[in-house]
């Protein structure tokens, strides 16, 4: 199995890597062949992968944009669900967690009016088991915010 990462944030890029390739040698080791990172935005990357090429997907604690003017810059977007919808098998799973209770309320609202995925209540404040931790999660806990975890599942098309 392969994994590829998408991350626009240099910080974000360089941690990753100080996981994935031995301390002080990120400059000169690749990681390893079937991990690739995509250091750009990932919509770019959905729109141009083939359709039923994801067995699974990771949203992890995306940007919440909570001021109601900047809602067309969530991830959680028709749009966005369509591309997912086209990429993932039928009964893959789409993980989403979040812990922003306005970008909570958002994918609640618009996941609750598409069909391409079913959606059933998520699990709250405790990360469910085969989650990995994150960074960002690790601060929401800190900071007293309550993350939820989402799995939809891609229905058969
Ligand atoms: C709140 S942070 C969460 C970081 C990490 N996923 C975690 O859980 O620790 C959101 C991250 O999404 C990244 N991001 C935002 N829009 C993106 C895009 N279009 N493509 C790839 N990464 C994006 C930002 O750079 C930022 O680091």
């Amino acid at each position: 199995m392969g994994y590829i990462a998408s991350e626009v944030f240099e910080n974000g890029l360089c941690s990753l890597m100080s996981r994935i390739v031995p301390e002080g040698e990120e400059d000169t080791v690749t990681p390893p062949d079937h991990f690739r990172i995509w250091p750009d935005d990932a919509r770019q990357l959905l729109k141009a992968l083939p359709d039923g090429c994801l067995d699974r997907a990771y949203l992890m604690f995306p940007d919440p944009w909570p001021k109601a003017r900047h809602a067309k810059r969530r991830f959680i977007h028709p749009e966005n669900i369509r591309e997912l919808a086209r990429l993932l098998k039928p009964g893959a799973v789409w993980r989403v967690a979040s812990d922003h209770p306005v970008y909570q309320d958002w994918v609640f609202e618009i996941m609750g009016t598409q069909d391409l995925f079913d959606a059933p209540p998520p699990a709250k404040g405790e990360r469910p088991e085969g989650w990995s931790p994150t960074r960002y999660e690790a601060k929401a806990y800190r900071e007293g915010r309550v993350p939820f975890y989402w799995t939809f599942t891609r229905r058969d098309a």
